[in-house]
């Protein structure tokens, strides 16, 4: 038997070298691995908290199907499917919450956090939660155990939640009969941070992104636009700065040794950003063409999204109904 990998991914902007690399790849080539069956989503009912605007979710969504397929979940080893396709996921968070304790979520950093910022601003402590972001790690459960999940590659925030989804598969199995499979998290330690154009953590939240399919003329404005120091162009190039960290993530070692001489030696930083421009939009541009054939053929996209959804809801139509009998509801 396949060991099920699944993992879930907010459509809450447009996706980024940061997330490519932390999270993108290394689960595109989990899916290499002939052992796992892996099953990834866009995590439409997660984003709503942090997206009011219909079309703002609509864009984001299409933006990130035709994103993940480009990147290569098109492929016959990988189940891309929209989480709001399954309903039976809704279900099932409600029978989960029967035997969640309120005092584990109440631990859940994120809820912590906006607990913390009313307060210190001398508001009610729960003046900026809403029901959603309290019951976040609960709908993640029940997306988790859903599909007998094993193993949920995730960034290192995402720890607790899968922590979580492991204490309420425990739970339940013990109030009730063993129904759900007890998952694991996995976390990619290998890439670290990778830092955005002002030389801080690359995220939405700070504009300093370069998103994955920017076009060619914005992606070599941004690629310009990265801050480095007031060095000479025939000084030597420190090593740790953002133009290299970038150039590391996409260089053959081969590549990496050369750029590192003409650093030692001394270019000058218009020359570096022209390197690291060509070498991105060399491994971009394939992936690219793709994108913007997705984007403008969506039916296709859309398509394959419904046949995985029929896929999906299967096994879920399943756990669903063992989980139901559990309880006692037949
Ligand atoms: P953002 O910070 O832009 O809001 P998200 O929190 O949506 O990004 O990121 C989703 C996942 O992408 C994270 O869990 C993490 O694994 C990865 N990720 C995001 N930004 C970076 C970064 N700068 N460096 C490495 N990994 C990142
Ligand atoms: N909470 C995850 C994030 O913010 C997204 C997510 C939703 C997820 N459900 C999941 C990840 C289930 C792994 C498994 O990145």
């Amino acid at each position: 038997m396949k060991k099920v990998v699944i993992t879930g991914i907010k459509p809450t902007g447009i996706a980024h070298i940061g997330n490519l690399f932390g999270a993108l790849k290394p689960a595109i080539e989990m899916a290499n691995n002939p052992e796992y069956a892996c099953y990834y989503f866009i995590a439409d009912y997660h984003a709503l908290n942090y997206i009011k605007n219909a079309d703002e979710l609509k864009a984001n969504t299409k933006d990130l199907v035709c994103t993940l397929l480009a990147l290569g979940m098109d492929k016959e080893n990988i189940v891309l499917y929209k989480q709001s396709d399954i309903a039976e996921v809704t279900e099932l968070t409600w029978l989960l919450s029967g035997i969640t304790p309120k005092g584990l979520l109440n631990r859940a950093h994120a809820y912590k956090a906006k607990v913390e910022e009313a307060t210190s601003a001398g508001a009610d402590p729960d003046s900026l939660v809403n029901m959603g972001l309290f019951n976040y790690p609960l709908l993640m459960a029940a997306d988790i155990l859903m599909l007998n999940t094993s193993l949920v590659p995730v960034g290192a925030d995402q720890k607790q939640h899968v922590e979580m989804a492991r204490d309420i598969a425990g739970y339940f199995n013990k109030t009730y009969k063993n129904t759900f499979v007890v998952p694991q998290e996995i976390i990619n330690k290998d890439v670290g941070t990778i830092f955005g154009t002002d030389g801080r953590k690359m995220s939405k939240s700070y504009n300093n992104i370069i998103p994955i399919f920017a076009e060619e003329n914005k992606l070599k404005k941004l690629i310009m636009s990265i801050k480095t120091d007031s060095s000479l162009p025939t000084e030597p190039k420190p090593l740790d700065c953002a133009v290299m960290n970038l150039f590391k993530l996409f260089a053959t070692e081969k590549e990496y040794n050369a750029e590192v001489k003409k650093y030692k030696k001394g270019l000058s930083w218009a020359e570096a950003k022209t390197d690291l421009f060509n070498l991105i939009n060399d491994y971009i541009a394939p992936m690219r063409q793709k994108y913007n054939y997705y984007k403008e053929h969506y039916d296709i996209a859309e398509a394959m999204l419904y046949k995985n959804a029929q896929k999906v809801k299967k096994i879920a139509g399943e756990t669903l109904a063992r989980a139901r009998k559990a309880v006692g509801i037949e």
